[in-house]
């Protein structure tokens, strides 16, 4: 077991770059299984979300080379039974990717439910109505999820709630339909443009990813590609938000697609900090003591719940009362407990919490409760007096390359030691 130690007060100053979008490539990892040829998967980032994928895929048949550089290949052709009974698909939310690809692959697929990190209910009723109106039949039967088709026909499909997962899944599953899918009331975050253009570089025809209406042409088969995964939406936000933080930071945030960050951009020019965009980099300053805001998370391109914690810290020291809501995930304020024994004014009612700024933030040993809370704590310890210590670590690595190396480079007094 490992541990952060962070002594706090330093600010952010330098260059930062940033890594594949996480979000992005736990589902391209899966669609890459649709391909006959091999696929090679540039600009991965180097965290354990992708380790497990690569692990299930490999347990599958799959055949993966993954390099220092974040450059995977996968050869997917002796793919064997789509059967994953194994607790690895339980340590990440993305496992239910799969259930897409093999169903598309295979026609039928079983596998132990999908985990995650513990942020509310996650159901997945809009990706089982998806399957079913491709044609599939759906069983949840002592933790283990079967879903099987005689043959995937294209429909029109509205979905109920804006899901991220259920349009991503469908979208991989309609690829190999017989006719036309239309997506409704589709998710349009980077990373969901991001997988159609996947799709579409191993042959597929997906249209409108990025729109509300996403329209797929089923194909029998695809071919390999090489295909370069876009930056981390929310790991550059996570860095913009921490520059911001300290009075004095100036951080430039290199690897970035600034349309991305436009929610955060502004969020952060109203609180007071100076952000100038350059081409592919994205320049955060701050001078003085932030200004309270009123945060809401929304589908994108509105606030990104998954920056909501992270923000959050940081309004804790932000001049005056700040009310953060959060519509996405009903129980994604397990960070604020940590934040209060670190001195922060925050009273949480239902999905908003109220923030009242306080001067100064104190070092406490404080634990991860999931990956945007680890992000959150770590960003409080930058702002805290005197030392800070983040327990369970293994929630941020499921989703940060290299957190205490990157912020390190940026002047943080940060290590990671044993416990
Ligand atoms: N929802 C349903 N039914 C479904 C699916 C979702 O009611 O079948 C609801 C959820 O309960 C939630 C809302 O719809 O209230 C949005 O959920 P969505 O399906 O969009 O979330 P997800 O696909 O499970 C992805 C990210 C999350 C991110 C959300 C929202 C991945 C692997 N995860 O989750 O990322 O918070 O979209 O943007 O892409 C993170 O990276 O820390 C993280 C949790």
């Amino acid at each position: 077991m490992e541990k952060l130690v962070i002594k706090g007060g330093r600010p952010l100053k330098g260059k930062v770059t940033i890594s594949g979008a996480k979000n992005a490539t736990v589902a391209i990892i899966p669609a890459a299984l649709l391909a006959n040829g091999v696929c090679t998967l540039e600009n991965l980032p180097m965290i354990k979300d992708v380790v497990v994928l690569r692990e299930i895929i490999e347990q599958m048949g799959a055949r993966v080379s993954f390099s220092e550089n974040g450059t995977m290949k996968i050869d997917a052709s002796r793919l064997e039974q789509p059967y994953i009974d194994n607790g690895l698909v339980k340590e990440l939310r993305a496992s239910y990717y799969l259930l897409g690809a093999l169903l598309a692959r295979f026609g039928r697929v079983t596998m132990a439910y999908p985990g995650g990190c513990d942020i509310g209910v996650r159901p997945i009723d809009q990706h089982i109505k998806g399957f079913k109106a491709l044609g599939a039949e759906v069983e949840i039967e002592h933790g283990m999820i079967s879903v099987k088709a005689d043959k995937l026909v294209g429909n029109e499909i509205f979905l109920d709630v804006v899901s991220v997962g259920a349009t991503i899944n469908i979208m991989i599953a309609a690829t190999m339909a017989e006719g036309t899918t239309i997506i409704e009331n589709a998710a349009k975050e980077p990373h969901v443009v991001d997988v159609a253009s996947f799709l579409n570089s191993i042959g597929a025809e997906v249209k409108g990813a990025g729109t509300d209406v996403i329209k797929i042409k089923g194909k029998s088969s695809f071919y390999g590609s090489t295909y370069m995964v876009i930056p981390d939406q929310i790991e550059a936000g996570t860095y913009m938000i921490a520059a911001a933080s300290i009075p004095g930071g100036d951080v430039t945030i290199n690897n970035v697609i600034p349309k991305h960050l436009d929610s955060i951009t502004a969020k952060l020019i109203e609180m007071g900090a100076e952000v100038q965009v350059n081409g592919e980099s994205i320049r955060v300053m701050s001078n003085d003591r932030l200004k309270s805001v009123d945060v809401k998370t929304l589908p994108y391109p509105g606030f990104p719940t998954d920056l909501q914690q992270p923000m959050t810290s940081t309004l804790t020291v932000a001049n005056g009362i700040s009310m953060v809501t959060e519509s996405i995930w009903e129980g994604r304020f397990k960070h604020v407990d940590e934040l209060k024994r670190m001195g922060a004014n925050i009273k949480v009612e239902g999905r908003v919490a109220v923030i009242e700024g306080t001067d100064v933030l104190t070092g406490a040993r404080v634990s991860a409760t999931d990956l945007r809370a680890g992000a959150a704590l770590v960003i409080a310890g930058l702002l805290a007096q005197g030392e800070t210590e983040v327990v369970n670590l293994f929630h941020i690595d499921r989703g940060y390359e290299n957190i205490e190396g990157k912020l390190r480079d940026l002047g943080a007094d940060i290590v990671r030691k044993q416990l």
